[in-house]
């Protein structure tokens, strides 16, 4: 699969990799091996040690920062540099040396640069708020690997008309189908801004509202920005009011590929202009939203995604057959995502001929 290689992808939530752990993990079909020094540096390697090919992952750590390969004993650095052979003579070899992939920490999450061009601290994507919220209303950190490729994920989250059928009272309900929607795009980022009038509360809004069963507006106004993270701005108001007389959340998604069918989806919740402030209160909602999350996620998207991943597995079909009005925005996000791929396909293309070029004009000198 052509992926968007040249971009920061959410790896995984930093609380996940203690000092001294080591993780091994596969993200964009390449398998890469973190792990963290006693000192708290974050590392990723290929996952292959260069002797005989075995997964670093399975060794150890020494001296609190190197990785030790488990079969032979040869030992790494956080920069892919053999840094010691305990065989013979202790010679290093010229080829003793894995690839070490850019990775950086912000906003409680570890990134992963996966391309060949230098990476660029500046473009991580910007989920401030998420450092900037109280922590009482931050929801888990939680994640999940789905049994789809990452687009599915991303087109569910980018339609959320299905609420009102996959979610029905959870999330949505069959009256939240009739939405004015606007579809937007700004830069690389696209936002589906739906809102539902005078609807039955749902069971995740009322929590958070009043708690009184009454008639809402509903909104859900997501943005999706490359390679695949959303926030989701999602709450509801009294029939007629304006969203800031309302509550609600950030919902906050980030979705990496592990494989063409399979992906890493990392999500947490911030809580905006709270009803309920205040212990024991934070913590019993802070509880519910994420297990409510949790639940909707793992048992009714995956459930439903990783079917539809096996459905088109099996039929050999192209999910271009049917579309809906509901889709816009997911043509939109694929339309820009297309788009930056094949721009960096054709600066890769372009570095080839320059050096396939290169290459007999330099023989001929010689
Ligand atoms: S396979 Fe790693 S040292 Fe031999
Ligand atoms: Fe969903």
């Amino acid at each position: 699969m052509n992926y968007l290689r040249n971009t920061w992808y959410a790896a995984m939530w930093s609380h996940d990799l203690k000092p001294g752990q080591i993780v091994g993990r596969t993200y964009l079909n390449e398998q890469v091996v973190l792990f963290r020094s006693n000192n708290g540096v974050v590392s990723a390697l290929d996952d292959i040690c260069p002797h005989r090919f075995a997964p670093l992952h399975k060794g150890s750590l020494v001296d609190g920062c190197k990785i030790r390969c488990g079969y032979h004993g040869l030992e790494f650095d956080g920069e892919g540099a053999c840094v010691r052979n305990p065989h013979g003579k202790e010679r290093i070899p010229a080829a003793a040396h894995t690839r070490a992939y850019p990775v950086t920490e912000k906003h409680s999450m570890i990134w992963i640069w996966m391309g060949d061009q230098p990476a660029d601290l500046d473009l991580v994507p910007d989920f401030q708020l998420i450092d900037d919220a109280p922590p009482e209303l931050v929801s888990r950190r939680d994640w999940m690997k789905m049994e789809a490729g990452f687009e599915l994920v991303v087109d569910n989250l980018m339609d959320l008309s299905h609420t009102s059928f996959l979610h029905d009272g959870l999330l949505g309900n069959e009256a939240t189908i009739k939405s004015d929607t606007k579809v937007e795009q700004s830069g690389h980022c696209v936002t589906v801004d739906r809102m539902a009038r005078n609807v039955p509360v749902t069971k995740f809004h009322d929590l958070q509202f009043l708690r009184d069963g009454q008639p809402v507006d509903l909104w859900t106004k997501i943005t999706w920005q490359p390679p695949a993270c959303l926030v989701n701005d999602n709450g509801v108001t009294r029939p007629g009011a304006s969203r800031s007389e309302g509550t609600g959340v950030y919902g906050i998604h980030f979705l990496t590929p592990e494989t063409e069918t399979t992906c890493w989806y990392h999500f947490v919740a911030v809580r905006q202009n709270p009803v309920y402030h205040g212990e024991p209160l934070d913590t019993e909602i802070r509880e519910q939203i994420a297990e409510m999350r949790r639940y909707a996620f793992q048992e009714q998207d995956h459930d439903m995604i990783r079917a539809q991943q096996q459905a088109i597995l099996r039929s050999g079909r192209s999910l271009k057959e049917l579309s809906l009005e509901s889709d816009v925005g997911i043509e939109r996000y694929k339309r820009v995502l297309r788009g930056l791929r094949q721009a960096e396909s054709s600066v890769i293309d372009k570095q080839k001929s320059d050096r396939d070029t290169r290459i007999p004009q330099t023989l001929t000198a010689v």
